[in-house]
């Protein structure tokens, strides 16, 4: 079912969702391996579409840390909320984090788990999501995102790779996860 809804919404937001099928239980781990759970008091997820990462999100956060997830997607938070009734999920555009950052009273996060399409995304979006991380995102924050190594013949994938670079201190990528349809990997970013 849920996968189902994640197709449909993809369907007809295709530069929204960039994804026909969720992402896979191998990419999920590769997005979590990577952040200093033990130091995490704040943890934010961006895009979370069916859920894949949110589950290994919420079995990684230590027990007194915050998290939400922002979903743009009406039908994808609800799947969400479904499937992770211990997640909260805001329906809301992530060039919105530090208001819902606000409302939820929290100064600065730790780290930001990302599921966005930047290659589907233009420019000007693509600088309004990074500039908005930046004010929310602590120095010495963590910040993963997935890409698809055939969306690399996109030139938006390659913009912003190079806007990466401009935003964080360093930026460093996985190896593949060929368990993945397509193929993939993720970028682990230090602000
Ligand atoms: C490629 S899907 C990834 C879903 C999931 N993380 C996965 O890997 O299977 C991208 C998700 O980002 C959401 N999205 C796109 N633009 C967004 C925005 N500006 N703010 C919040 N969510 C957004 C879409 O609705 C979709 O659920």
């Amino acid at each position: 079912m849920s996968a189902a809804t994640f197709i449909k919404t993809f369907l007809s937001h295709p530069g929204q969702v960039g994804a026909i099928v969720p992402s896979s239980r191998y990419l999920a781990a590769e997005m979590v391996h990577w952040i200093e759970w033990p130091k995490v008091q704040a943890v934010v997820e961006y895009g979370p579409g069916t859920g894949v990462f949110t589950r290994s999100i919420l079995h990684c956060l230590p027990p007194e840390a915050k998290f939400f997830a922002i979903e743009r997607s009406p039908e994808l938070a609800a799947v969400v909320r479904d499937c992770c009734p211990q997640a909260k999920v805001f329906e809301d555009s992530v060039e919105n984090v530090a208001e819902l950052c606000r409302q939820q009273q929290i100064e600065q996060v730790d780290a930001v788990l990302c599921g966005l399409p930047w290659a589907s995304f233009p420019e000007p979006l693509q600088d309004r999501c990074l500039s908005a991380l930046m004010d929310v995102l602590r120095p010495g924050g963590q910040f993963v995102s997935f890409a698809y190594w055939q969306g690399m013949a996109l030139p938006a994938a390659w913009r912003f790779r190079r806007k990466l670079d401009e935003y964080f201190s360093d930026v460093h990528r996985s190896a593949t996860v060929w368990r993945n349809l397509p193929p993939a990997f993720v970028y682990r970013c230090r602000r």
